[in-house]
């Protein structure tokens, strides 16, 4: 099993329910789309599969270990293997997009060569290597405070294209993309997940990339899971209730709004066991 999740529950600080008795599995290699209306859950429950969440309630699993038994060192080593592309990235001032690219594998690295590299990037065919997947191979030394949202956007990714992590986490990673990037950016995280075998879970808001890419649709609405199905089980009559609007608003609207509050507390550009 790449992940396990039994009976997890979240309730954010606030008092927000933003899981509610959630069971996943999923096997190495898998890929899995992630959709549901905004506030479903999809970044809590992303968050508790990166191990950057921990649950008041259930089981976790990932990567055959229990992340929350884990001793410092131990978790750290798993953290390392897990690789998230995050909604909304806050960049440190000045960042260049050589060192977000390498600082992918900070966690696997020592103290010296993570400092090293930070200092002078080390390996740069690397960087070279995963921007050039998303095309961005010419703004390498650009500082990521000067590129549009979209390229910043495809800096994460190939962040963790570089990582090569054995569980790869996607939330909204297409989300300021054009119809045209987004569906090759994709195209990518699936190639990356076929060539090294690891799990692929993304969260999506454009349903067709989660069909066209994914062979499993997992919809989430109100911190539950509404359906876990095969893509080609999934018919408009599924989807129209998982978007159906409660209060009036359409489901379109909320659909297309991004979750600022969560973003707000990831730090991708940061070794993964940095708060
Ligand atoms: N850090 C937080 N503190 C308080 N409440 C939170 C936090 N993060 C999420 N929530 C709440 O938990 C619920 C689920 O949020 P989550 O971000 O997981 O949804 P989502 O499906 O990712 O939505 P979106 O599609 O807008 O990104 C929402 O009601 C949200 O307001
Ligand atoms: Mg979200």
């Amino acid at each position: 099993m790449s992940f396990s999740i039994d009976a997890v529950g979240v309730v954010h600080p606030n008092g927000q329910r933003a899981l509610a008795g959630v069971s996943l599995a999923a096997h190495a290699g898998e890929r899995v789309a992630v959709i549901g209306p905004s506030g479903a859950g999809k970044t809590t429950l992303l968050r508790v599969l990166g191990a950057a969440l921990r649950p008041a309630e259930g089981q976790v699993r990932l990567l055959d270990a229990p992340p929350w038994q884990l001793d410092r060192a131990a978790l750290k080593r798993l953290r390392a293997r897990i690789g998230t592309v995050h909604q909304a990235p806050p960049i440190p001032p000045r960042l260049r997009v050589v060192t977000a690219v390498l600082s992918g594998r900070l966690g696997q690295w020592s103290a010296a060569r993570a400092i090293a590299s930070l200092l002078r990037p080390s390996d740069i065919a690397g960087a070279h290597e995963a921007l050039s997947r998303l095309a961005l191979e010419d703004r390498l030394f650009e500082r990521c405070d000067r590129l549009s949202g979209g390229q910043l956007q495809r800096v994460g990714v190939a962040r963790v294209l570089y990582q090569r992590p054995a569980l790869l986490l996607a939330d909204e990673p297409v989300s300021a993309l054009d119809p045209t990037l987004a569906d090759t950016t994709v195209r990518e995280l699936v190639a990356q997940s076929e060539a090294t075998g690891a799990t692929l879970v993304a969260s999506l808001h454009a349903v067709d990339l989660a069909l066209r890419w994914f062979p499993r649709v997992i919809g989430m609405r109100d911190g539950r899971v509404m359906f876990d199905r095969p893509a080609a089980e999934i018919d408009s009559a599924m989807l129209d209730t998982l978007y159906a609007s409660e209060g009036g608003l359409p489901a379109a609207h909320a659909a297309a709004q991004p979750s600022a509050v969560s973003a707000l507390h990831e730090a991708p550009f940061l070794p993964p066991d940095c708060p």
